[in-house]
């Protein structure tokens, strides 16, 4: 079980512990990713896909998505878009704001994204995601990765990953699920070893990681560089140092409670401190202290209590009850 200690390097950007935090939209801001790098285990984190066009169009909001603080290195920032024209100029936005990776979305299966002929529609023509990367690749100099899905339909990506490594990606995360199952059914392992076997570059394999044992399974049966976790760090934000603990043998050494309510604090100094406006503080805070309270003693009064909220303050009150209320 040494799968943790193999570190490897993504274009010479080292990644410590072979586990990440998969990119999420609406969730992988800069305040959510480090959080969870500051809860340890974590060797690189994505964050949420960001418009090419936005970028390039100078769009406000997409520029504030590419806010990162220092802690999270090595960080990678993820952009898509259905024009090879406007993606190698959005990579270079993203390599000039000092980010470490560039990466780029092929695997997003909402309606709005395919039809603009972005995300996993860039799986059913080869030719043009092969022209996407190579623009890209062409305009930056740090290492360029792709996330993709096992396919559109039934196609087979394979082939498509090897000229994306021709083309000098340094890796390649695959959700094996292809497009038409959005997330029914399960991540097909068996496809992700395959993509493992015929490349030489990293891979992250990706789906359906729920549990510590989950990702050792996925090392074991796949042979995967690197094993990458989206849904399950919603609710457990420290499912990757449980995956070093559980490795290491350590078993529920860690009070739940107190790990929980101090994980929803750091997320709330952390957003309280941002820039931006109350309103999208308050949503922030319902959402990920709703996800972390679950599974809690008081976890439902703390979500109960979530519905008058009218500022940060008020969280922060529900908490403290929440922990009086079990020391008492
Ligand atoms: C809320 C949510 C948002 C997502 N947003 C993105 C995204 O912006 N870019 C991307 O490549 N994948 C995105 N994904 C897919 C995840 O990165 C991941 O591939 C998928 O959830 C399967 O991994 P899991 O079983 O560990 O969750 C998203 C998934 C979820 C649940």
């Amino acid at each position: 079980m040494d799968f943790l200690k193999r570190s490897f390097t993504i274009g010479g950007v080292a990644i410590e512990s072979p586990l990440a935090l998969a990119p999420m939209a609406e969730v992988t801001d800069t305040y959510y990713r480090s959080l969870i790098k500051e809860l340890g285990g974590v060797g690189l984190v994505v964050s949420e896909f960001i418009s090419a066009e936005g970028l390039t169009r100078k769009n406000d909001r997409s520029h504030q998505m590419l806010a990162f603080s220092e802690n999270e290195r090595p960080v990678a920032i993820q952009i898509y878009g259905g024009d090879p024209e406007r993606m190698d100029d959005a990579a270079a936005i993203v390599e000039a704001e000092g980010v470490d990776i560039v990466d780029v979305n092929m695997g997003c299966p909402v309606r709005k994204i395919v039809n603009s002929g972005a995300g996993s529609a860039l799986l059913k023509d080869f030719d043009k995601a092969a022209r996407v990367v190579e623009k890209i690749k062409a305009a930056v100099k740090i290492p360029v990765t792709v996330k993709v899905r096992k396919g559109w339909e039934s196609n087979d990506v394979i082939p498509l990953l090897k000229r994306f490594e021709e083309i000098g990606v340094a890796a390649i995360a695959i959700h094996g699920r292809t497009r038409s199952e959005a997330y029914t059914g399960a991540s097909d392992w068996g496809y992700i070893a395959k993509v493992k076997e015929a490349l030489t570059i990293p891979v992250w394999g990706n789906g359906d990681v729920k549990t510590a044992a989950d990702a050792i399974r996925m090392f074991e049966t796949t042979g995967v560089d690197g094993v990458m976790i989206g849904r399950a760090a919603l609710h457990n934000p420290f499912i990757f140092r449980d995956i070093h603990a559980y490795v290491s043998g350590e078993r529920n050494v860690e009070n739940e409670i107190d790990r929980r309510i101090d994980a929803m604090q750091r997320y709330l100094a952390k957003i309280d401190a941002a820039p931006q406006i109350d309103k999208w503080k308050l949503h922030k805070a319902r959402t990920v202290i709703g996800w972390f309270s679950k599974g809690i003693p008081h976890g439902k009064d703390i979500r109960t209590g979530l519905h008058d909220i009218t500022a940060v303050a008020d969280v922060q009150r529900l908490l403290d009850n929440a922990r009086l209320r079990l020391v008492a």
